[in-house]
């Protein structure tokens, strides 16, 4: 043979056949298909042209199907249903309607109803199943459950199916479920251990059908696709934000019942827009089309999103929707709805791809249109010399550049993929997507349409359809599995327990709502930009609001109280502190800060983090009060609380930090291992006289400070600067400087936030020196000052 590589082509040439052969074969058999709520909405407006789709797709590939609609409605009324659902499905524009109608005819000849409602209704299913099987002399390949049904109803058909409707050895089962997938985390979780006691977890495809939205679908494909262009690009260097934004016009009328129980952030936050965030924010898996990778470094994503406060969030409700509930569910008028139908979200990704990008995720129904993408905006580096008119959309530097995921309608009214020109040409696969033609006087994001590398579909497709088919190949990454479901709970459940009594801000709706809705923010806070002049919609009980009051400066047991609501006290201590610093530093060239661990110091770190700007890092100590017999790592370590909230975001150098050596030759506080000599050197060794400028203690419900107990007389009294403790509560090990080594200290401030502490409080404010009984009442520096922070719930109650 002349040409050498030609055996190796052949080769190959054989191998892929084969393995095309063999493909077809797996697919071949009978696929039986059973939709269940098959006289629905959501099945009349999607699921019957999904499953039409399907049989389009893969007729003449080997496979034979038949499609069972199954609900509770009677058989003569349901196949009536069907019958007209059916006469109404439309083909691709692309085919001939002869051929439509052939098709469409088959389509309708394997299709029927049939009511299911009892266990025996399964088992006969199962029976008509198998008898036609064996009638026609066909192998089963398997069977599609799809669960059109309100989540109530999936206990009982799930147990059904699993005990009288399983396809028989050899044959796949594949139950496909409808959102809602609970309410919280831990619903969530009850329904997830519900269904898998029926069914294993490659048997359930939880649908979210925006992952079968075109443009969604390609985020992956096209970060895959042009890795070598984006390598440089997807991170934080040089993304400014992203945005993942879902507007419709609709309002929630006509479904106030289920959208009264869910809300804006439970209906498409929680879900969609999470997972899309989850597609921009992973780290990329070698291989896009492995489920099991893709799941893997979702996960990841996930884990790397920072946690949620209520100031993450803006929440709006339109006008008309109280009036909706009212009347939809016959409501007294004295009835308000705080139920959210707008969110806009501030989320960010604490890995070193994305720290410090802003994700805006924002929803809202009747918005101004309906719309729906993901942008990802550049930051400009560049300086053009030239005057503006000369700038070339393909060449200038300083114009937007923007990556668009357009998932569809608004002014473009298709989905589409939009890469600005002056950033990289795009490859996308060319039998699917096509460049768009220019329209002349069409913006997008403030730039003309021709500024843009503009890709849409040959063939525009409707989500239930692109994942009918996907449901049919087995392909998983495009569903949610149980661990993917929970992770994201995970992370919504603390927020929307946080705002579960936030009154949201009424819009008017459209057009008219104007600027009402922008918001902007500011570190971890987002806030509406516009200041909003009267609450129309009164709040649970008239609680009074910050600016009724000022900062109290008062005297608790002897020595400076400052007291306020929580946000302005946690500003004023975050002040105090950098005051204290600046001035240490001045003085001393360093400054040294002992912090406690728990609760109530969460917000002043990430205060100090993200507002104090003229805060001397470079020239502060940062020690530990106390610290939990745990490894450092752990969650429960007062030292991994002091890096999640405080020391990622600053630069403390290295040296100047000083854990607990709680954690030495393998073992957790062990006397032997003299880990509080240790600590007691090295503060020692490093702060002048073991005189602290600042420790910052808290007050327990039983009047404990640092990990000092009523039960437990270790560091109340004596010389060791450093001691161990045992707490009443888990982890019952501490580390903690004792009494005497905190009343060296220049300035002790004690913060005192919530109601449940407005016991002790009142009761320490009555002691006099007590500390075996309630070790706070010990604390009184020999030289230097004592301040109290008690915000107004742990003061006045
Ligand atoms: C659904 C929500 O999941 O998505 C609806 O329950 C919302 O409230 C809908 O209207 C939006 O989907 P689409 O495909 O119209 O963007």
């Amino acid at each position: 043979m002349k040409c050498p590589g030609c055996w190796k082509m052949l080769t190959v040439a054989m191998c892929m056949a084969l393995v095309a052969c063999l493909q077809a074969q797996e697919l071949q058999g009978h696929v039986s298909v059973i939709l269940l709520g098959a006289t629905g909405d959501l099945a009349k407006k999607y699921l019957w042209q999904g499953l039409f789709q399907l049989y389009l797709d893969e007729v003449g590939k080997g496979c034979s199907f038949s499609f069972h609609g199954a609900a509770l409605t009677s058989t003569k009324q349901g196949q009536e249903f069907i019958t007209k659902v059916l006469e109404s499905l439309s083909c691709p524009e692309d085919m001939v309607p002869r051929r439509c109608a052939e098709l469409r005819g088959q389509f309708q000849q394997l299709s029927q109803y049939r009511r299911l409602r009892t266990n025996e209704d399964y088992m006969a299913l199962s029976k008509d199943i198998e008898a036609q099987l064996e009638h026609k002399g066909l192998r089963e390949a398997g069977r599609v459950f799809y669960f059109s049904v309100p989540p109530f109803a999936y206990a009982d058909i799930a147990r059904s199916i699993n005990s009288s409707c399983r396809p028989g050895p050899g044959a796949w089962l594949r139950v496909v479920l409808e959102k809602p997938f609970g309410h919280d985390h831990l619903s969530a979780q009850q329904l997830a251990t519900e269904l898998g006691s029926f069914f294993q977890e490659e048997e359930m495809y939880r649908v979210d059908h925006y992952l079968g939205k075109q443009a969604v679908a390609q985020i992956l494909p096209f970060r895959d696709q042009n890795r070598k262009a984006l390598d440089g690009l997807w991170n934080r260097h040089h993304v400014e934000r992203v945005e993942i934004i879902m507007k419709e016009t609709v309002d929630a009328g006509g479904r106030t019942s289920f959208y009264e129980e869910y809300g804006v952030i439970r209906d498409v936050l929680q879900n969609h827009l999470t997972e899309v965030l989850t597609l921009v924010a992973m780290e990329l898996p070698y291989n896009v089309s492995s489920s099991e990778a893709v799941l893997q470094h979702k996960l990841q994503a996930f884990r790397a999103l920072r946690g949620l406060q209520k100031g993450s969030a803006v929440l709006g409700q339109y006008q008309a929707y109280g009036e909706q509930v009212r009347r939809e569910q016959q409501k007294p008028d004295s009835f308000h709805s705080l139920t959210p139908t707008f969110a806009g979200i501030l989320v960010h990704v604490d890995n070193l791809r994305w720290e410090g990008v802003p994700f805006f995720l924002m929803s809202g129904k009747a918005m101004d249109e309906r719309v729906g993408y993901v942008r990802i905006l550049f930051r400009n580096q560049a300086y053009c010399a030239q005057n503006e008119k000369r700038w070339v959309a393909d060449q200038s530097q300083c114009l937007p550049r923007q990556i668009v995921f357009y998932i569809g309608h608004g002014e473009l009214g298709s989905p589409a993929v939009l890469v600005s020109r002056n950033l990289f040409r795009p490859s996308l696969p060319s039998e699917s997507w096509k460049e768009v033609e220019g329209r002349p006087g069409l913006h997008l994001f403030g730039r003309p349409l021709s500024d843009y590398y503009a890709y849409s579909p040959v063939r525009e497709q409707d989500a239930y359809s692109v994942l009918m088919s996907h449901i049919f190949h087995g392909r998983k990454d495009s569903f949610i599995t149980t661990e993917n479901l929970l992770a994201s709970w995970v992370f919504w459940t603390p927020l929307l327990d946080s705002l579960a009594h936030e009154v949201p801000r009424l819009y008017p709706g459209g057009a008219e709502s104007g600027h009402l809705l922008d918001f902007e923010f500011r570190g971890t806070q987002l806030r509406f930009s516009r200041q909003q002049l009267e609450q129309l919609v009164p709040g649970p009980g008239s609680a009074p609001k910050p600016s009724d009051f000022q900062v109290l400066r008062a005297k608790y047991r002897e020595s400076p109280l400052i007291s306020a609501w929580p946000e302005e006290l946690i500003a004023k201590l975050a002040d105090d502190i950098e005051a204290t610093a600046v001035r240490a530093v001045r003085r001393f060239g360093e400054f040294h800060l002992a912090l406690s661990g728990g609760s109530s110091p969460v917000p002043l770190l990430q205060q100090l983090a993200t507002r104090h700007y003229g805060f001397p890092w470079a020239h502060t100590h940062l020690w530990l009060v106390d610290e939990r017999c745990v490894p450092l790592r752990d969650p429960e370590s007062n030292f991994q609380g002091l890096q999640a909230h405080l020391l990622q975001h600053v630069r403390v150098p290295h040296y100047n930090v000083h854990p607990m050596p709680v954690h030495l030759h393998q073992r957790l506080c062990a006397e032997e291992d003299r880990g509080a000599q240790m600590y007691a050197s090295e503060i020692s060794a490093l702060v002048t006289n073991s005189s602290f400028d600042l420790v910052l203690l808290g007050m327990g419900t039983d009047g404990h400070t640092a990990s000092l107990f009523p039960q437990s007389p270790a560091g109340l009294e004596g010389t060791q600067p450093v001691v161990l403790t045992r707490s009443p509560s888990k982890p019952h090990q501490r580390m903690s400087l004792s009494l005497p080594l905190i009343n060296r200290a220049r300035k002790v401030a004690v913060l005192v936030m919530g109601r449940l502490k407005r016991e002790i409080t009142m009761l320490v404010s009555r002691v006099g020196h007590e500390p075996k009984k309630w070790p706070i009442s010990g604390v009184l520096p020999s030289s230097g000052q004592l301040v109290w922070y008690m915000d107004y719930e742990a003061f006045l109650g």
